[in-house]
């Protein structure tokens, strides 16, 4: 999997024996504006999310409690990804399909986004991503 096709992105974290603090500010830690921010939660053990990819939104992912993996492909390459602390998370750009499964339970996925929700800006056939990223 090309590595400019995701980023693993270490954030800050300002430990505190009260409790740890991470932030995010857009444009700054994650290459993009945040528009949207949604969250995967109570996902049954087994299942899995995604299975798309954007010709347009840019995300940034992070485990926010437990664990799950996220999987890549580029089209031509996959890369599996386990994220499991809330104090780093990966940017996936334009044109990577994604799925995310092995959820732990508890686990809740922070998703950033650059664009509101647009379905038009889906890819969800598989064939058709192979077909584009092939033509690219
Ligand atoms: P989808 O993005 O396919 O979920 P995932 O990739 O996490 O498995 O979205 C599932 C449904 O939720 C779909 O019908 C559209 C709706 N949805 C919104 O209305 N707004 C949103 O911001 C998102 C992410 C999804």
């Amino acid at each position: 999997m090309d590595k400019k096709n995701y980023q693993i992105i270490d954030l800050p974290r300002v430990t505190d024996e009260r409790g740890n603090l991470t932030f995010i500010e857009g444009d700054g830690h994650i290459p993009f504006d945040i528009k949207r921010v949604y969250y995967l939660y109570d996902v049954p053990g087994g299942e899995k999310r995604g299975g798309h990819a954007h010709k347009i939104l840019k995300q940034f992912i992070i485990a926010a409690n437990g664990s799950f993996d996220v999987i890549l492909n580029d089209g031509k390459n996959k890369k599996r990804i386990h994220l499991n602390r809330s104090y780093y998370g990966v940017y996936i750009p334009t044109m990577v399909w994604r799925e995310l499964d092995n959820f732990s339970s508890g686990s809740v996925c922070l998703v950033l986004a650059s664009e509101h929700y647009l379905e038009d800006d889906y890819i969800r056939d598989f064939n058709e991503f192979k077909k584009l990223t092939d033509s690219i």
